[in-house]
């Protein structure tokens, strides 16, 4: 087990003790692994890498090797390797396998059971979860005989990875692309890094900035780039649960596995949120929602004239206080607290005044902490205790958060 209370997996070491087995068939996108290999290393994953002869083609064996520290298979009966007289160990050992590229001779000979090579024979005795990227031509990909193998390998357990669309090997445009290594280590991720103590559980994330407009040009706005709110949504994804992420403006690229809701404004981050709080068994508010908005965005363009501007502004809804009000029994409640002074004071005001189960307090005024950061410090408050959290890495302090909603409340 390498995810559990308290002993947070570090995100650089996070795969430690797993293997990742690597099943590389013949497509140009076979170059894309050997990125893959590197950034699994990184994460301190044993890599293994199995390989059709006709991979070898497009890259070379010695680049796996000198990546991943092991011998890379391609011959069954290759006398020289320990796995070559019993391929099953490997198997074994496998925690995850990815085929990718899979070509569609590959993925045809995995739909019906044929094992005439080291990559398919291996596979075939993996009882661990198999993940296909398959990477082709537009039209072969989109062939009915592609398509019946694909959902008969869907139908035994395997998962299937969309292809992107795009330029394809031979300058056509089309479905068929193998998707790029960071979406394939997020799928190996998902499946090996952490244990799923979310499954079965509902959280509900909002995130970002939200923008109140003051005219067809021009809005209000503030400082929050959305990394903390993403990092929770995706630390609880990867931790099983279903995520639904209601996110306003934000700097950052989306998690993979959380259902994303876009809003702009205040209002529309409360209609979006007050629609789906119900369903959800935990609701984090990490979003940094405006308290006024212009009384009337100007329909047209505001001109300028005279030497000063007055905007009229008005209060928006507080959605943490009014989901605190409407908490269902069962439901746990997280809000922030972003604060310049009295961090602790106001923080535990909150806490009481919107009915919340637990305040993440931090201070703008903490070095490495606040707005646009990749680090935070916060203080978890809840209504029996409170912990200082040293500085890490947003994505630390994601998982920390979210083992004091599983297990201390
Ligand atoms: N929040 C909210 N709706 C608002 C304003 C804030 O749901 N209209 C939530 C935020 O998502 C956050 C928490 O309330 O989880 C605290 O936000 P913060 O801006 O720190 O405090 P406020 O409650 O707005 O209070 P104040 O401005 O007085 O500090």
């Amino acid at each position: 087990m390498l995810y559990c209370r308290h002993q947070y997996a570090k995100e650089n070491y996070m795969l430690k003790g797993k293997t990742a087995v690597l099943a590389v068939s013949g497509s140009i996108a076979a170059y894309k692994i050997a990125n893959l290999a590197r950034m699994l290393k990184k994460l301190e994953c044993n890599v293994q890498v199995l390989m059709t002869e006709n991979a070898t083609r497009f890259i070379n064996p010695i680049t796996f090797e000198s990546l991943t520290g092991n011998k890379c298979l391609i011959d069954t009966f290759d006398r020289n390797f320990q796995y070559s007289v019993e391929h099953v160990a490997l198997a074994k050992q496998a925690d995850v396998v990815l085929a990718a590229p899979a070509s569609a001779n590959v993925i045809g000979k995995m739909a019906n059971g044929i094992a005439d090579d080291m990559l398919t024979t291996t596979i075939l005795a993996c009882p661990c979860r198999k993940i296909i990227a398959p990477a082709m031509n537009h039209h072969m990909y989109h062939n009915p005989i592609v398509q019946d193998n694909l959902q008969k390998l869907r139908h035994f357990g395997y998962e299937i990875l969309e292809p992107d669309r795009g330029m394809l090997a031979n300058g056509d445009v089309g479905d068929g692309r193998m998707p790029e290594e960071e979406v394939l280590l997020e799928y190996i991720i998902r499946e090996i890094a952490f244990d799923k103590d979310f499954r079965g559980k509902r959280v509900l994330v909002t995130a970002g900035a939200t923008r109140e407009s003051l005219d067809p040009v021009r809005f209000i706005t503030n400082h929050s780039s959305g990394k903390m709110g993403f990092a929770l949504a995706r630390a609880a994804a990867l931790r099983g649960a279903e995520v639904t992420l209601i996110a306003a403006h934000t700097d950052v690229k989306p998690p993979l596995f959380a259902k994303v809701l876009p809003v702009v404004s205040a209002e529309d981050m409360f209609l979006a949120v007050s629609r789906e709080a119900f369903g959800a068994d935990y609701i984090i508010k990490a979003a940094a929602v405006a308290d006024y908005t212009p009384v009337a965005a100007a329909e047209e363009k505001i001109k300028k004239s005279g030497d000063s501007l007055r905007i009229e502004l008005k209060r928006t809804r507080d959605i943490l206080k009014y989901l605190g009000e409407r908490k269902r029994k069962g439901q746990i409640l997280c809000g922030f607290a972003m604060e310049t002074e009295q961090l602790l004071e106001n923080s535990r005001k909150k806490l009481r005044e919107k009915n919340c189960d637990l305040i993440c307090a931090n201070s703008l005024k903490e070095a490495g902490a606040g707005f646009g950061t990749d680090t935070n410090r916060i203080t978890l408050i809840t209504k029996e205790k409170e912990t200082s959290l040293e500085l890490m890495s947003k994505e630390e302090a994601a998982h920390r958060i979210l083992d004091t909603l599983r297990y201390e409340l």
